[in-house]
């Protein structure tokens, strides 16, 4: 018997209020009141980013499609392609390419994508570099896709991933800096945690900013006012064109 059914055999086994996680979720409830408040909400319809990433390959013949940061395979086994074509890439779990994507980027820089899906470690600095690198193997007329870019919390944006369900991190701090940056298209879809769709014009160049490494998420709802957030609707039609 394998590791994981022991874990979901005892999970059976324990009361539900004895799990650290309810245990947090309920001491969270009652004395971090205001740190998961929920600031916004998103869009409440029937699209998550499975229906983006898949709208965004369907444009490419003989589409290359790379994601980072796999996990349970939940988005990966519902891309159309050739195995070929597929390129996920986890340390821990999930895809075809076990190993950070800084080890990827450093092994395969002749490989070129049409859609890349970032969605790896939500920490600014680790999400940059994948940022900046994907930029780098994007072919022209690629497709580069984020997740998480809309914490709706202060939990949400701050808590390690195993004290709560969703942890967006602070990769909105990549939106803000490509909100900024030069001759690149940015929208981010208010559904799913934000899903950021990013396009690049001739002479695309990523600008940095050293302000954002100790922001947080007061300073993120400030932001989030000058933030292209666009609709479901929307998003479609931006990807088609
Ligand atoms: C939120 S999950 C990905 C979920 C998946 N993309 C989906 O949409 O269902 C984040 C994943 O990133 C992986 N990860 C963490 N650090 C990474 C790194 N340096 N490079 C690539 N993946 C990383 C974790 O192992 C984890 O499986």
């Amino acid at each position: 018997m394998n590791i994981e059914k022991i874990k979901a055999y005892l999970k059976l086994l324990v009361p539900p209020i004895l799990l650290p996680v309810y245990f947090s979720k309920l001491y969270n409830r009652f004395f971090n009141r205001d740190k998961i408040i929920h600031h916004f909400e998103y869009e409440s319809n029937f699209y998550s980013r499975h229906a983006f990433i898949n709208r965004a390959i369907s444009k490419y013949k003989d589409c290359k499609y790379l994601e980072i940061g796999v996990f349970n395979n939940s988005v990966f086994n519902t891309i159309p392609l050739k195995m070929k074509n597929k390129f996920g890439v986890d340390p821990i779990k999930g895809g075809n390419f076990k190993m950070t994507s800084d080890d990827f980027f450093h092994q395969n820089k002749h490989l070129k994508f049409d859609v890349i899906f970032i969605d790896g470690l939500h920490e600014y600095e680790q999400c940059q570099r994948d940022c900046i690198n994907s930029m780098k193997c994007l072919n022209d007329g690629g497709i580069i896709l984020f997740h998480d870019l809309l914490p709706r919390s202060f939990f949400e944006e701050k808590e390690l991933q195993n004290k709560q369900s969703s942890w967006s991190g602070d990769v909105w701090k990549v939106a803000v800096e490509l909100n900024n940056s030069k001759n690149v298209e940015l929208k981010i879809i208010n559904i799913d945690h934000g899903i950021g769709i990013l396009k690049l014009k001739k002479d695309f160049q990523y600008i940095k900013m050293d302000n954002l490494k100790n922001e947080s998420f007061n300073e993120f709802l400030e932001y989030k006012k000058k933030l292209p957030i666009i609709s479901s609707e929307e998003a479609f039609e931006f990807i088609s064109k």
